[in-house]
């Protein structure tokens, strides 16, 4: 009954984490949840203002697909002023811009409009785990580059060139990256540019809703900062989920040339149509904030990061990547595991036994690891920490 399309997409393995804490929870128990895919802030009170102020006037109509102008234009000018050159030269404006639900859906409308059926799409694993299910759903073909803590978690020039085909469409970069935590620098950037460079049929994807969540100040770029060439086969997207801590209000976006724009509007016009009126109101007043507003935050996480790194190191039995921006700590659990075993099974046990939530691997591409959130309260954190920490070096 159910179309191939869809009958073979996963289930968030995310989400079935949250339904098994939610029912310890509702049964009385105890449980420390490094699980959350989202900010514990609440969103900017200018934001919160912006929402009141938009249902006491009736904003309450239909709005363009794409996004009201005011806030199109501000997303251009944000992302103008995250890429140098491509603003002096050909400027990104509000018509470039394509306002959606959340990064999830200008992601899954770029890989719409561009993967047809049997063209290949190239990501490194560990990858936010829904671009393979997005590129099954389009028909595609996921062409995915192993990396490890060793190199950083990021994929190299010669991976990219060795996965290249005469089928490739796409490329999707995740900097700073869900679930590693990886950033990759300017120059590494622009070496897989290069790449691109010779191989002109290729479109870029680059995903970049934790821009703001670096741990070493300047360490971050845009893709199209280090390589504006590539502007009119770039798509840029971002949000307000993660580093406006405004999950639930749905607001992302797509900055992408004028040749693709139309396609994205067409398709999210058939969909969803624009976005919620009162999401719009609250990211207009977000993105009339200073980037500076957010600081706080930034240094909260890397607090945490510092925190949680440092009752982690207490285990000899796992290894732990450094992350450098987003927040979450990616660790290798592969000493514990036998070659036929998984991540699920010990996430099972751990949340079981020590009462830690925390998310596998598997889902994410990385079947011997364990994803743990730090976007949580410091006191649960290292508590999390050290009752897994206890557990795992029990094993
Ligand atoms: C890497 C990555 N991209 C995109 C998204 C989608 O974000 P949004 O909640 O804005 O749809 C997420 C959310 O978890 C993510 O981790």
């Amino acid at each position: 009954m159910i179309s191939s399309r869809v009958r073979n997409l996963k289930e968030s393995s995310t989400l079935k984490v949250n339904a098994l804490v939610n029912r310890m929870k509702a049964e009385g128990k105890e449980v420390f949840n490094l699980t959350a895919g989202e900010p514990d802030f609440p969103p900017p009170e200018a934001a919160k203002k912006a929402v009141i102020d938009a249902v006491a006037r009736n904003d309450a109509k239909y709005t363009p697909t794409a996004g009201i102008q005011e806030l199109r234009d501000l997303i251009a000018a944000r992302t103008n002023g995250q890429q140098k050159e491509v603003a002096s030269t050909r400027p990104w404006n509000g018509s470039h811009v394509v306002v959606s639900n959340g990064g999830k859906q200008a992601i899954f409308n770029a890989v719409f409009a561009l993967v047809d059926s049997g063209e290949e799409v190239v990501f490194g694993a560990p990858y936010w785990l829904s671009y393979p299910e997005m590129v099954k759903a389009a028909g595609g073909v996921s062409v995915v580059i192993p990396t490890g803590a060793a190199n950083g978690y990021r994929i190299t020039p010669a991976q990219l060139e060795h996965a290249i085909t005469a089928r490739t469409k796409l490329l999707i970069l995740n900097s700073p990256s869900n679930p590693t935590g990886s950033v990759y620098s300017r120059e590494e950037l622009m070496k897989l540019g290069e790449v691109l460079a010779k191989n002109p049929g290729i479109w870029v994807l680059s995903d970049e809703i934790y821009d703001r969540i670096e741990f070493e100040k300047g360490e971050w770029a845009s893709f199209l900062d280090a390589n504006p060439a590539l502007r009119d086969r770039t798509v840029t997207v971002n949000g307000l989920s993660k580093s406006g801590a405004m999950t639930g209000w749905r607001v992302g976006w797509s900055v992408a040339p004028e040749t693709l724009t139309p396609a994205l509007v067409s398709l999210q016009g058939h969909t969803t149509s624009g976005i919620c009126s009162l999401s719009q109101a609250a990211a207009v007043a977000s993105l009339k904030l200073p980037s500076s507003d957010f600081e706080p935050q930034r240094l909260e996480y890397l607090n945490r990061r510092n925190l949680a790194l440092e009752v982690l190191r207490k285990s000899a039995k796992i290894k732990i990547y450094e992350p450098r921006g987003a927040f979450y700590l990616f660790v290798d659990c592969g000493a514990l595991l036998k070659d036929d075993q998984d991540a699920n099974g010990l996430a099972e046990r751990i949340l079981q036994e020590s009462k830690v939530a925390v998310v596998s691997g598997v889902d994410f591409g990385a079947p011997k690891c364990i994803r743990i959130s730090f976007a949580t309260r410091p006191e649960t954190l290292r508590e999390g920490c050290e009752r897994l920490v206890r557990f795992l070096d029990s094993l």
